[in-house]
């Protein structure tokens, strides 16, 4: 037997081996890519499951208390944004007790339904950015991911456009202080001052974009 007998079958298997390697990173890589809310969640099942949440996302100018900030609007936000925020809640890397309790008997069905149905709302008006791209100067690092007109431009970053001011400054407080952890805008939050927050949540807060959804 020469040696070259055995090698060759070992090579086979190797080169099979590192083929189905790099298949399997290619479909990670695909499966990372899709937006899995857009292409699973249910509106319409969604739109029963959000029953329950309307008592305070569905409520204009609602205050969550202590501290006191008004609860973030939800219409037309990104579909695979509103999946990591409430899995975010579940897992308890975002805290809110409120939301956490919320978020712990959902199934992952139940939450992209929700992010279906919530993203779909508004569609149109937040889709195109209402408002012009008058843009701030403050806002220029921010332009890449939250968009011209803070119409993010990829369903995992999240639409600014329209979010209630004190809300979108008890955010950026808790990226700058760490209490909302994410590697992204922490780096972002870091060098603001509060002269800065002022003047980017007072920008985004004032453009059309997203909405409250009402009990109908
Ligand atoms: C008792 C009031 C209340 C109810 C009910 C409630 N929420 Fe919330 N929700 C809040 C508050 C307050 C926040 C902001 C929490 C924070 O600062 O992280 C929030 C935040 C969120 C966010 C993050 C938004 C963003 O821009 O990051 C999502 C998504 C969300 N809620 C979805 C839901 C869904 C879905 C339901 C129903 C199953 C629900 N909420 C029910 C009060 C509520
Ligand atoms: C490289 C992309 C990127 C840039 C640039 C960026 N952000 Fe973000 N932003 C994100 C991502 C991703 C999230 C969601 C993080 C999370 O899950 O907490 C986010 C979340 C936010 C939120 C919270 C929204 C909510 O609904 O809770 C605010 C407010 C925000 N960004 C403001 C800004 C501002 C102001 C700037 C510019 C100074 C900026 N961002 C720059 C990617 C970016």
């Amino acid at each position: 037997m020469t040696p070259g007998l055995t090698k060759t079958p070992r090579l086979q298997l190797l080169t099979k081996m590192k083929t189905a390697a790099s298949i399997l990173t290619l479909c990670m890589a695909c499966a990372f890519l899709a937006s899995p809310a857009a292409a699973q969640g249910d509106v319409e099942s969604g739109a029963k499951l959000a029953y329950t949440c309307l008592g305070c996302h569905g409520i204009e100018g609602y205050r969550n208390a202590y501290p006191s900030y008004r609860v973030p609007k939800l219409g037309g936000q990104k579909a695979a944004y509103l999946l990591a925020a409430l899995q975010g809640y579940q897992d308890g890397t975002r805290e809110h007790p409120t939301m956490q309790a919320q978020a712990s008997s959902m199934s992952d069905q139940d939450m992209q339904d929700l992010a279906a149905y919530f993203s779909s709302i508004a569609n149109d008006t937040v889709a195109a950015g209402g408002s012009e791209a008058a843009g701030i100067d403050a806002a220029s690092t921010c332009v890449a991911c939250h968009g011209q007109n803070g119409i993010s431009v990829s369903p995992n970053w999240p639409t600014l456009a329209g979010q209630y001011q004190d809300y979108l400054k008890h955010a950026l407080n808790q990226y700058r202080d760490g209490t909302r952890k994410n590697a992204v805008m922490a780096q972002m939050a870091a060098p603001l001052t509060d002269d800065d927050v002022a003047v980017l949540v007072r920008y985004y807060s004032a453009l059309e974009g997203l909405e409250t959804t009402v009990v109908e």
